[in-house]
């Protein structure tokens, strides 16, 4: 049952399935190692999970009953800002690997940026855990221009991408050019707006036009973008499915610039008071 298989993008030479299955919060808990193996099923191959989300069992016991091999599944996890310093990182990436049941995830993130702790001390406990095969690939999330520049600096392993809000309501050209400029990919989460996108007239003219649905065209224009990855998260089949059967089409160039246009709405989700940086002015 693989006809929704992920297409795959290349980050310097690295192939990581362009679309991940997102595993934060499910409403109905009990229903979470079911729809994460039904994604398996349906031609996932990339799982997005943080410590912070309480979902590492959920996708380890998913991955563990899937017939699919483990280095075929791409495992995105995360260290919160509350575990910024080089022993508690380190804690926290062997209580994720033990609470999945793996022995190293293929990329590990530092899931935001923590300005009580110094940038150098938290990049050196991830490459750290790179080093010592804990994770394969290792990046940032929710890093702003001059804390990607800081990163970069700081790392002696390449950072394989940043992941952040990007959705067709948000304008992240300074994040995305900074990311391009170090030869870090750029992850997208929350990339449908939790759902605010999927309303918008011209996102669901377009959808029209191809038939295919409001969130196959936000998604669509995501991945279609240079060196772009989304995670976005279904919470029954049919989203799930719908999801990532997205690569027998392509928007036109004038479709792209269409909804690219949508930006001015402005809209920023995900930005807790307590753990947010200074975020760059569109
Ligand atoms: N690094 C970070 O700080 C960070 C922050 C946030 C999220 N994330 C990651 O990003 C993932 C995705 O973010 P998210 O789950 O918050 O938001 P999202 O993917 O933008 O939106 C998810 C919601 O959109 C709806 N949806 C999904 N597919 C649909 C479809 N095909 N048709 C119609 N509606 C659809 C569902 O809503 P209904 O409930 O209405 O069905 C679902 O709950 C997370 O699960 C997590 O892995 C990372």
């Amino acid at each position: 049952m693989d006809a929704h298989s992920s297409s795959k993008v290349n980050i310097n030479g690295t192939k990581i399935p362009s679309i991940g299955y997102g595993t934060m919060v499910f409403p109905e808990p009990e229903k979470a190692v079911e729809l994460i193996s039904f994604a398996l099923d349906c031609g996932y191959r990339h799982i997005d999970t943080a410590r912070k989300y309480g979902s590492e069992a959920w996708v380890g016991e998913a991955i563990k009953h899937s017939p699919v091999a483990r280095e075929d599944i791409w495992v995105t996890t995360k260290v919160t800002e509350e575990n910024a310093k080089a022993y508690d990182f380190a804690q926290s990436v062997e209580t994720s690997l033990t609470t999945m049941g793996l022995n190293y995830v293929d990329l590990l993130l530092i899931h935001w940026p923590q300005p009580n702790v110094p940038l150098g001390e938290t990049i050196g406990a991830l490459v750290k855990a790179k080093n010592e095969g804990l994770a394969k690939n290792i990046g940032i999330s929710n890093f702003t221009v001059d804390l990607i520049n800081q990163a970069a600096e700081l790392s002696s392993e390449p950072l394989f991408t940043n992941q952040i809000e990007y959705h067709p309501y948000i304008n992240q050209d300074k994040v995305i050019d900074a990311c391009a400029h170090h030869g870090i990919s750029v992850s997208c989460h929350v990339p449908l707006a939790r759902g605010e996108v999927l309303s918008d007239p011209e996102i669901v003219k377009i959808a029209r036009m191809h038939n295919r649905t409001p969130a196959q065209i936000t998604l669509k224009w995501l991945i279609q973008q240079n060196a772009t990855i989304a995670v976005p998260r279904g919470l029954n089949q049919k989203e799930i499915i719908e999801n990532i059967t997205l690569f027998d089409f392509s928007l036109s160039d004038q479709e792209m610039k269409m909804i690219s246009d949508l930006r001015a709405r402005n809209l920023r989700i995900v930005d807790p008071e307590v753990r947010r940086p200074l975020w760059d002015k569109p």
